[in-house]
């Protein structure tokens, strides 16, 4: 059977106390709503229907960063998680299949559960992913009569016993699309919110003789981002598990609790981390790598027995081969280094391609900008470029060739040979002896002292 995915991403989040639609704040380096994306995806889902409100361009352009074949559609105002389901009905016209909803806020949930949600489908018209919790809070409570599932109440209108349940909501639920959106049509906003509550079609189920059941997860999948408090608690929680996980690989980090991972990192096998290292997004390290502390990764690929750092940066587009070295102070953005080059201090390498082999001396700038567009540099393997060469974009160095230290390269320099450009060196004899003496001699009349501080 089919299934389609709605995605409930139109709220404000007042709590957040942001001009930034919830949904969007970024966790793992990525939005919320891109980890409530490919939770869902592991479904293969036939349609996603994302429900955008607040902040709807943002939030749109985001789901389709993640989800390029995503529906996106407007829910003007946000007049619940009914109303919001509701919208995806025109979407879902004649779609013959389940419907499970996702929230946005929700970045946890794991593949195996929504898997066992669409199984449980076999013995249940409504199935709702709930979870006991150690502190149920505002959650909705579900009110259970034995094995099945009678109704959920909302926080704001439970009585003091059924706030009492610990077995909540998580606000995942999984239907026939077209029973779905038969129910959520008939929900009305009696209620102390005066919302339309999604988590009433489990009541107007029960009064048409379907059935609804629960299947049950851990907390810590379920846990919904409402608040800054709750997006650090997130993001701590999933730290623990990225750490926990790189060290499952195989990976030495030396100093856990300072590595910050991204949803998408990747470290092989026996590569050591060093502390403070920081994933964003896009980041690939092969076995046998080492990043040695205080670097920054973000859209990079770094290759077995590469070195990096301490203090470097990578920015999207560096690809590092085998046995590279970058040192600290060094910032690579799209560019390609080749097996055994070293940029071991305080440059930057951006739009270029180093051929294996080239070594790139001390304070070695290229010049891709010029204000307007982004030019490429091209060094050939086994180049030598002298420390502090600015390299003119559009340039290329050719294989074994070499750049004199201090140099401006404005121009192709040959397979080979030797480019220089600067101005020829003069020594003036005993000038510094005068020039200070002079100096010196200056001050002492100004001041009435000798002084040499
Ligand atoms: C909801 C559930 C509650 C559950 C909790 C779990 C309802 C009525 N309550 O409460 O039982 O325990 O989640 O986290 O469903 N949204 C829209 N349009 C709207 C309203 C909400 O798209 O008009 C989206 C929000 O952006 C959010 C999600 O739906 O992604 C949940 O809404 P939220 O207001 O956070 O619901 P809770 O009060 O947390
Ligand atoms: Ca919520």
């Amino acid at each position: 059977m089919q299934t389609a995915l709605i995605v409930l991403a139109a709220g404000q989040g007042t709590r957040m106390n942001s001009d930034l639609p919830k949904v969007l704040h970024p966790l793992a380096g990525v939005p919320l709503l891109t980890h409530a994306l490919r939770a869902g995806a592991a479904l293969e889902p036939a349609r996603t229907v994302i429900v955008a409100g607040h902040g709807a361009e943002a939030v749109s352009a985001a789901a389709r960063a993640e989800c390029s074949e995503g529906v996106i559609v407007v829910q003007q105002e946000q007049k619940g998680t009914a109303h919001a389901v509701a919208q995806a009905a025109p979407v879902l016209e004649g779609f013959s299949g389940d419907a499970l909803v996702l929230y946005g806020d929700t970045p946890f949930i794991r593949a195996e559960t929504l898997e066992a949600m669409r199984a449980a489908r076999a013995e249940h018209d409504i199935v709702v992913l709930g979870f006991e919790a150690a502190d149920p809070g505002r959650y909705g409570r579900l009110v259970m009569a034995g094995a099945r599932l009678e109704r959920i109440v909302e926080y704001k209108d439970a009585s003091a016993v059924e706030r009492a349940i610990t077995l909540c909501n998580s606000g995942v639920l999984c239907a026939d699309s077209a029973t779905l959106m038969e129910l959520v049509a008939a929900v009305g906003d009696d209620n102390e919110a005066g919302e339309y509550y999604l988590t009433d079609i489990v009541a107007l189920a029960r009064a048409r003789g379907l059935s609804a059941g629960v299947v049950r997860c851990d907390e810590s999948e379920t846990l919904g981002v409402n608040s800054r408090a709750e997006l650090a608690a997130a993001e701590a929680a999933f730290q623990a598990r990225a750490r926990a996980e790189a060290f499952e690989n195989g990976v030495t980090l030396v100093a856990p609790e300072t590595v910050h991972f991204a949803l998408d990192s990747w470290v092989g096998r026996d590569s050591v981390i060093g502390p403070n290292v920081v994933f964003g997004p896009g980041v690939t390290v092969e076995s046998g790598a080492e990043i040695r502390a205080f670097c920054h990764l973000e859209g990079c690929h770094i290759s077995r027995g590469a070195v990096v750092g301490p203090f470097a940066r990578l920015r999207p587009g560096a690809e590092l081969a085998e046995d590279v070295r970058v040192g600290n102070f060094v910032e690579v953005k799209n560019a390609i280094i080749d097996e055994g080059a070293k940029v071991n201090h305080l440059s930057y390498i951006g739009d270029a391609h180093l051929g294996a082999g080239a070594n790139i001396g001390a304070g070695t700038i290229t010049c891709n900008y010029d204000g307007v567009s982004k030019h490429r540099t091209e060094i050939g393997a086994g180049a030598f470029i002298g420390s502090d060469t600015m390299l003119v974009a559009p340039v290329t160095v050719g294989e074994g060739a070499m750049t004199a230290s201090g140099s401006v390269i404005t121009r192709d320099v040959p397979e080979g040979a030797l480019g220089l450009s600067r101005a020829p060196q003069e020594n003036k004899p005993g000038f510094a002896a005068r020039f200070f003496a002079r100096l010196r001699g200056a001050r002492t009349d100004s001041r009435g002292e000798s002084g040499d501080s």
